[in-house]
């Protein structure tokens, strides 16, 4: 008998890759409407559908035990979720030895003026913030219903409260293509990282896509004009590529999936808010877990035995291309289902 007998064996895919993060959608609604991301008249999932924030947290316990070691709550938006705190003080005191290493949030900010505490006091060190833009009418026609004001007050109740903050933002072609100067500035004079996104063909929009794609390789260039942008080989087993700006000493990710290929080092799957896992951002393979959740009969091993076999169907990776002829998305979810 081996002394490590009792050990489950870590989650690895055919292609030899640990799975060992967990992102989750807790809801797929959001009280803003970005324009790449939403159409305006948006249509949610009936309450039914939605995992109950036990089932969530069970599933997670089952990821922990099969070494998953990080987990990051996503959306829609996460803390529009009624009771998400719950979940939140749950999965923090899972954070340990033999637990999580890190509980993360994936936020568009509006909430966070209240909750930023809470966050911080349930375990959680680090949060995303997108922010496209630093311009308040630019702010409002992206995100259609968002104030620049609210979440920015909540980008600064996070940082009070002793959170690490990291900016996305996605690069919007004629939108936000001149600000990235002065946005790479704000976030060196507040100490925060950023993180630049290319717009992903993902779920009906009501517009056109091909009107939004900005490559971030001409970002990037540009930024060179001002800025010192140092190869960094930091990596967060995440598709971002990051430099170091030397006049800020902050770092910049670059998440590219239409011109790069990021899938060889994938270390993550995605669950839904309504139980369905996703091996890969940009295929539709899944595996379904709402029923299994709610059938008696399906113990811990058995879910556990669930969560193996759909590892064992992870792709090898994505494809993703904006259709320019029949302007389809890649992938017909939305990413407010997946959670990017
Ligand atoms: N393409 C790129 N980024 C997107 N996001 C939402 N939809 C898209 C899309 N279609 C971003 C959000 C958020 C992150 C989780 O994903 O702005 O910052
Ligand atoms: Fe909401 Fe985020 Fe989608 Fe904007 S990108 S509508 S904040 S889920």
């Amino acid at each position: 008998m081996q002394a490590s007998s009792s050990a489950a064996a870590p989650l690895t895919d055919p292609f030899g890759r640990t799975v060992s993060y967990l992102r989750v959608s807790v809801t797929d609604r959001c009280d803003l409407r970005c324009v790449y991301c939403m159409a305006e008249d948006m249509t949610f999932l009936p309450k039914k559908d939605i995992l109950t924030l036990e089932e969530i947290d069970r599933l997670c316990g089952a990821f922990i035990a099969l070494g998953t070691d990080k987990i990051r709550l996503t959306g829609g938006e996460p803390l529009v979720r009624k009771g998400v705190m719950t979940l939140v003080q749950t999965l923090g005191a899972r954070i340990g030895a033999g637990g999580l290493r890190e509980l993360t949030v994936t936020t568009n900010g509006t909430q966070l003026t209240k909750m930023a505490g809470e966050l911080y006091a349930a375990g959680v060190r680090r949060i995303n913030v997108s922010m496209d833009t630093l311009d308040p009418a630019t702010f409002a026609a992206v995100t259609r219903w968002g104030k620049l004001e609210q979440t920015m007050d909540g980008i600064f109740a996070a940082k009070a409260a002793g959170l690490a903050v990291k900016i996305n933002a996605v690069a919007l072609k004629g939108v936000n293509e001149d600000e990235f100067d002065r946005m790479v500035a704000w976030c060196g004079e507040h100490g925060f990282d950023l993180c630049l996104i290319e717009t992903m063909p993902m779920g009906e929009i009501g517009e056109d896509r091909t009107d939004q794609y900005l490559p971030l390789s001409l970002v990037r260039s540009r930024l060179r004009q001002s800025w010192t942008l140092e190869e960094s080989d930091y990596r967060t087993g995440g598709p971002a590529r990051y430099v170091t700006v030397k006049e800020t000493g902050r770092r910049i990710g670059f998440i590219t999936p239409m011109t790069h290929n990021f899938c060889e080092s994938c270390n993550r799957v995605r669950l839904t808010c309504t139980g369905t896992l996703y091996m890969c951002l940009g295929q539709d393979d899944a595996a379904e877990f709402r029923s299994l959740l709610r059938d008696p009969s399906v113990d811990e091993a058995g879910l556990a035995q669930a969560i193996r076999d759909a590892i064992a169907r992870k792709p090898k990776g994505h494809d993703f291309v904006i259709d320019r002829r029949r302007n389809r998305p890649a992938v017909a979810r939305h990413m407010s289902l997946t959670g990017g």
